[in-house]
């Protein structure tokens, strides 16, 4: 049994003129232990797919579709959950979670400097997210804090300081001790890294494959940075517009990636080892998710576009074992068969 599950998701935000479909049909897998790079371009359904997951959504997004199982849990889009009132649906989930959240799953922010209280110290803080899980004494407590800036090269003379004066290095890195202090089955880490300058990036991004290999949680990993995933994970997850357009396998993905924008998206980033050449850029934008493109939603940006990609959503299809690409002509270009139209 995988350890999450997360079938045909799909979130939506209630804005004044309609609805944003920030997540609209996502599907992926991920087994205990593992490590998954959720990746890109900003504004995709990356954030919002996270907090689907820890059921953390703000009032105005709702999953409106597909289900979420965590360990044998349906944790998301249940019979039961789907028959309740919006109120009731509040408490239920709350309910849920509450076993759950930091517990067994937990999640890095985005933003480490808006996720500590400003007026609480943040030895403190994470203090209280283990004494409000485990039946342990403040002493202990205190103690397993130690251990944490410790184990993620936090000087343990800071752990009475004020989230602002820590920089934004030791911020990341106390963010990452207070998601580990519940010793959870899963991790995600939004953006882990990107606050932070390209050496302390390194370090940090060091400092979680080392957790990870040394505490064998599993871990979701999200970014706009293919880099930092080829560091860290073994399966990817490419995201484009709220939908999953490449799935599986890294280095498959990475030696034969077999959809337009993965190629897209890998080409716009510079290759340490490779040859040197100029970086692409994906011509155009993303869509905007309140009024998504008909079809495939990459189609209006492809290069290998053709009728049926504004007719039909290409469903994610298998080229190879474990891996998979939501694209009409997924086959074709995995076997080098297609050239450009336009
Ligand atoms: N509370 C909200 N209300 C309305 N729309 C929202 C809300 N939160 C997010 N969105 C929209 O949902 C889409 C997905 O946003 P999300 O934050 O999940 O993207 P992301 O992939 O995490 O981007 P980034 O890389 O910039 O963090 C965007 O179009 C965003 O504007
Ligand atoms: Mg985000």
């Amino acid at each position: 049994m995988a350890l999450l599950e997360v079938q045909d998701l799909k979130v939506y935000f209630d804005i004044v003129r309609g609805q944003v479909k920030a997540v609209d049909g996502v599907t992926f897998k991920l087994e205990k232990g593992e490590t998954m790079g959720l990746v890109g371009e900003s504004g995709c359904g990356k954030t919002t797919a996270a907090f689907a997951i820890t059921r953390l959504l703000p009032d105005n997004g709702d999953i409106v579709g597909g289900t979420i199982t965590f360990d044998g849990r349906i944790i998301a889009g249940s019979e039961e959950e789907r028959s309740l009132t919006k109120r009731k649906k509040a408490k239920y989930v709350d309910q849920i979670m509450r076993e759950i959240r930091w517990d067994e799953i937990s999640l890095i922010f985005q933003s480490a400097m808006n996720a500590f209280n400003p007026v609480h110290k943040v030895g403190d803080q994470i203090a209280e997210a283990i004494l409000a899980h485990e039946d342990i004494s403040k002493q202990d407590a205190r103690k397993r804090v130690v251990e944490l800036f410790k184990l993620v090269g936090l000087d343990v003379g800071r752990i009475d300081a004020y989230p602002h004066e820590y920089s934004g290095g030791m911020r990341q890195r106390a963010m990452i001790a207070m998601a580990l202090a519940c010793n959870p089955q899963l991790i995600i880490a939004d953006e882990p890294t990107t606050a932070l300058d390209v050496i302390m990036q390194d370090r940090v991004l060091a400092e979680i494959r080392d957790l990870q290999r040394k505490l064998g949680m599993a871990m979701i990993i999200i970014t706009h940075d293919i880099s930092v995933v080829a560091e860290v994970a073994k399966k990817i997850a490419i995201m484009y517009a709220g939908r999953l357009m490449e799935y599986g396998d890294i280095t498959a993905i990475f030696e034969r990636p077999s959809n337009p924008y993965s190629i897209g998206l890998m080409a716009s980033f510079p290759s340490i080892i490779g040859e040197k050449k100029p970086l692409y850029s994906i011509p155009g934008s993303p869509p905007d998710l309140a009024n998504p493109p008909s079809g495939c939603r990459f189609h209006p940006r492809c290069k290998y576009a053709k009728s049926i990609c504004k007719e039909e959503n290409p469903e994610l299809t298998e080229v190879e074992p474990n891996h998979h690409s939501a694209c009409h002509f997924a086959l074709e270009i995995f076997n080098g068969q297609l050239s450009e139209v336009n």
